[in-house]
């Protein structure tokens, strides 16, 4: 029986490896985490994360072939192939700071490996990280190995949260870099013939270390490249009438550019996209490639201008002040299906209303008040370190309010802000919460969930990112 172990029990590992133990009956795995209470809540009932197929998978397989546990020396030691599935946040402080992987997590797994092994073992890149990472843990490694061998392959993964179970069972593709000895191969082969239990052959792609490394990298800022592509001309389409999600549907049926995420909203969020960006970024700055440095850094910049240009439109459409007036946002996790807030473009957008004196009710399905405080009281990027790590009682922002309900949320408020395109909102009734707003009563949608005419008929100013603009919008031009 082939024995795994899998260094962090967050959003990628604890999915992934939940679907290698459901797919593959003679491999046993074991997640391990030093968070005491994430290793816990993976031992109950009520799991960690939020997604969708997930509960049933682990329920299936804890106990048998997936174990969960906080023994992180005892698994590592007897494991066979180790993935290494731990944060690697944008630095903070020092050299890089505000660009650069924070490899601190890393590099202590890889010591703590170095240690504690007494066979050979194959170490997988799960984490997404800088190119070349794979050579610096090969010195870690090897420099405190005790004769063991280690083979380093880099596995990123490539599920989007929401979908994860979905993506896992059925992915587009499988990537799986390693050295081109005989030695790496055959660590290549091991790797595949896991994922070979349940992937088409056709869909395992075997490259190099720095490829499968890149192609991380290059696959993420090229997804957000498509969604910046798409919020620029959503700017462009409310200043000249056109409407952004006709021209998405044109730009789209062109077979060479395809239909999929070209939809424009208040700005992409997420755990990974602006963090790898920044990553690529900084790596090309290394390498003295300023002018694609460049290019990268506008998808981040365009996606923050999003972020503002929607502030600005709310504040500037309410008669230039949000001052003591109620907002109610509707939506706080990053998309859909997840209660993952990392990054959400709510953040920003709460945070901008609040500077201008707003009162901020909010509701999500899945976000609760705790992580809702803990998110606006934050600072930039502390968000992405183990939870235990993280501020435990941040003081409460005052003038934000959480409720489960949305038209509790919406009542008595004089602006609502739909920020994530959870289904429910499409299935709201908007007679019930315009009647019980203070009016002129505003709906200021980003992700262009409802629809625009029949909110406009029940008597709303409607604002829809990059939808032609109301008469109201168009005579109180905002700073954008
Ligand atoms: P996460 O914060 O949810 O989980 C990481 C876990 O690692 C935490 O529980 C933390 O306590 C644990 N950890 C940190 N140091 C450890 C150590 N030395 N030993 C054991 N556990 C340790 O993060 P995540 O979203 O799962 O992301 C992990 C990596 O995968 C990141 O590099 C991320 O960029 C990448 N990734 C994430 C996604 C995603 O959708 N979230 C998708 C693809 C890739
Ligand atoms: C992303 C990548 O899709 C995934 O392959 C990678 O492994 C991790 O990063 P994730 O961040 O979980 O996944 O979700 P994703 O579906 O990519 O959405 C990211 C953000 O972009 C969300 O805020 C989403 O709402 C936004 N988005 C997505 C848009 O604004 N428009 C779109 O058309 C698609």
């Amino acid at each position: 029986m082939v024995k795994i172990c899998c260094l962090g029990a967050g959003y990628v590992g604890g999915p992934t490896m939940a679907v290698i133990a459901f797919k593959c009956p003679n491999v046993e795995v074991v997640v391990v985490d030093i968070s005491v209470a994430r290793i816990a809540a993976w031992n109950s009932d009520q799991l960690p994360i939020y997604e969708p197929g997930l509960d049933d998978v682990v329920k299936q397989c804890r106990g048998k072939t997936l174990f969960f546990s906080t023994d992180i020396e005892k698994h590592v030691s007897e494991a066979d192939i180790i993935f290494v599935s731990v944060n690697t946040p944008t630095k903070t402080r020092g050299l890089g700071a505000g660009k650069a992987a924070d490899l601190t997590y890393w590099e202590s797994a890889a010591r703590m490996i170095a240690d504690v092994a007494k066979s050979d073992k194959i170490v997988v890149e799960k984490s997404t990280v800088p190119v070349k990472t794979a050579e610096a843990i090969e010195k870690i490694l090897t420099h405190n190995s005790k004769g063991i061998n280690f083979q380093i392959l880099s596995n990123p993964e490539f599920l989007a949260e929401g979908t994860a179970i979905q993506d896992l069972f059925n992915p587009d593709r499988v990537l799986i870099g390693g050295r081109e000895t005989p030695e790496g191969q055959k660590a290549v082969q091991a790797l595949k013939d896991v994922y070979a239990t349940w992937v088409p052959e056709d869909r395992i792609i075997t490259t190099n270390l720095w490829s499968a490394e890149l192609s991380k990298l290059a696959a993420n800022a090229f997804l957000a490249q498509r969604i910046s592509s798409m919020n620029a001309m959503s700017a462009l389409c409310e200043a000249t009438g056109a409407n952004v999600s006709e021209v998405a549907y044109a730009v789209g049926k062109d077979t060479r550019i395809g239909p999929k995420f070209l939809n424009a909203s208040v700005g992409f969020g997420g755990s990974c996209f602006q963090k790898d960006i920044l990553n690529l970024v900084y790596i090309c700055e290394c390498n003295g490639l300023p002018e694609v440095a460049h290019y990268w850094k506008q998808v981040i910049k365009i996606n923050d201008y999003q972020k503002s240009r929607f502030v600005n439109r709310v504040v500037s459409s309410m008669f230039n002040t949000v001052s003591g007036k109620k907002i109610a946002v509707l939506g706080f996790a990053f998309k859909k299906d997840t209660g993952d807030t990392r990054e959400t473009a709510a953040i920003d957008v709460c945070k901008g209303l609040l500077g201008d004196k707003a009162k901020i009710s909010i509701y999500d399905p899945q976000v609760t008040e705790d992580q809702i405080q803990r998110d606006l009281s934050m600072n930039k990027f502390d968000w992405d370190h183990p939870i235990h790590l993280q501020p435990m009682s941040p003081s409460a922002v005052k003038q934000v309010t959480v409720t489960w309900d949305a038209y509790e949320a919406a009542k008595g408020a004089h602006g609502v802000c739909i920020l994530t395109e959870w289904d429910e909102f499409k299935q709201l009734d908007y007679k019930k919460i315009y009647d019980n707003m203070q009016k002129p009563a505003f709906l200021f949608d980003g992700r262009n969930v409802v629809d625009p005419v029949k909110l406009r008929e029940i008597g709303f100013i409607v604002y829809s990112i990059g939808k032609p603009l109301d008469a109201w919008l168009k005579d109180m031009p905002a700073m954008i």
